[in-house]
């Protein structure tokens, strides 16, 4: 075999054997490249014999348009199966079962300030707000809790440097809405509440709602009527209930409301009375013309007795285990 015809074969299985263009490329710059193989060979013609150059030129020349056209299909072959092993790669098999995502869930304490509102609204009241950082004024003084008055060493309040504190309570949202919007009026304020306390039962942050109704006419009874109704639509069962007297600065008369739970306990879920006259008159609001209840919950209280929760301190530690049953 001539050595044109050996440096073809080795040329095309070389070509046969790439499995990568740049491989491929290779190939081409050994056999065809200006220092190719075959170019030298060309190039060495003029050493041969004079009668042989042409035969040897023309079968050099026809070794390279082979070589180049194996190259060409080649070349087009692993190009064709670079683009179906992309489309391979990237296609989707839309018929496998997913994954799943992951749901987060609503807290438990949002849970039960969303129904709570839910219940509220459906009953006319609305929703009002205040800033969880208040000034003595309306935390305690508008509250019919004058300085030096012992009800504030009750508190256990959180002083600011700046003088202003950590509301103890949501009912300053009670005097702020009156002053802005005046009476009639029926609203209920959620938000967080703050106590320098801490023990099983009392966490330093906790969760009011705050509830007030002033207008004409209104009584204890109505009080009374309106929780029997509103705590039956919150358990989703009939509730008994126990009122105790108790002394709020801010009401009068006053009472703590105890629920009896399924499993037969009275848990203290809530303070109220009817508002105070002074707090009336501080707003600028008759007394004599207009009265009203107001009430604040224990929101983490309730979310205990709806979801069977034993330990307050469960809502604070956001142990996923926990928090996952409620999704
Ligand atoms: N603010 C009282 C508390 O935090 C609760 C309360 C609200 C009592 C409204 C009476 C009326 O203890």
């Amino acid at each position: 075999m001539s050595q044109t015809a050996q440096l073809l074969e080795q040329a095309r299985s070389a070509v046969e054997g790439a499995v990568a263009l740049d491989e491929l490329d290779a190939v081409r710059v050994k056999y065809l490249g200006r220092k190719g193989l075959l170019t030298i060979q060309l190039k060495e013609l003029g050493k041969l014999p004079a009668d042989d150059r042409p035969a040897a030129g023309q079968a050099v020349n026809e070794a390279k348009q082979v070589l180049t056209e194996v190259i060409r299909q080649r070349q087009a072959a692993l190009e064709e199966q670079k683009i179906q092993e992309t489309l391979s790669a990237e296609s989707l098999d839309v018929s496998l079962a997913g994954r799943g995502i992951p749901y987060g869930s609503l807290h438990p304490v949002t849970r039960t300030v969303r129904r709570m509102q839910q219940i509220f609204s459906h009953a006319g009241f609305e929703v009002h707000t205040g800033p969880e950082i208040e000034d003595e004024f309306h935390n305690f003084t508008a509250l019919n809790i004058p300085e030096n008055h012992p009800a504030r060493a009750m508190h256990d309040t959180f002083y600011l440097e700046s003088g202003l504190l950590l509301r103890t309570h949501t009912s300053p949202v009670q005097i702020r809405a009156m002053q802005q919007h005046g009476v009639p009026i029926r609203l209920i304020a959620p938000g967080r509440a703050f106590r320098c306390d801490s023990d099983m039962t009392h966490t330093p942050m906790f969760n009011q709602i705050e509830v007030l109704a002033v207008d004409r006419g209104i009584s204890f009874a109505n009080l009374k009527s309106f929780l029997y109704e509103f705590l039956s639509k919150f358990f989703e069962r009939d509730v008994e209930l126990r009122f105790r007297p108790s002394y709020f600065p801010f009401t009068e008369p006053s009472a703590e409301v105890d629920v009896l739970s399924e499993s037969g306990k009275w848990l203290e879920i809530l303070g109220c009375g009817m508002v105070h006259p002074n707090v009336l008159e501080g707003v600028g609001v008759d007394p004599e013309e207009f009265t009203g209840y107001a009430l604040g919950f224990g929101v983490e209280r309730l979310a205990m007795l709806r979801y069977g929760i034993d330990d307050l301190r469960l809502f604070f530690e956001n142990d996923l285990r926990f928090l996952d049953q409620f999704s």
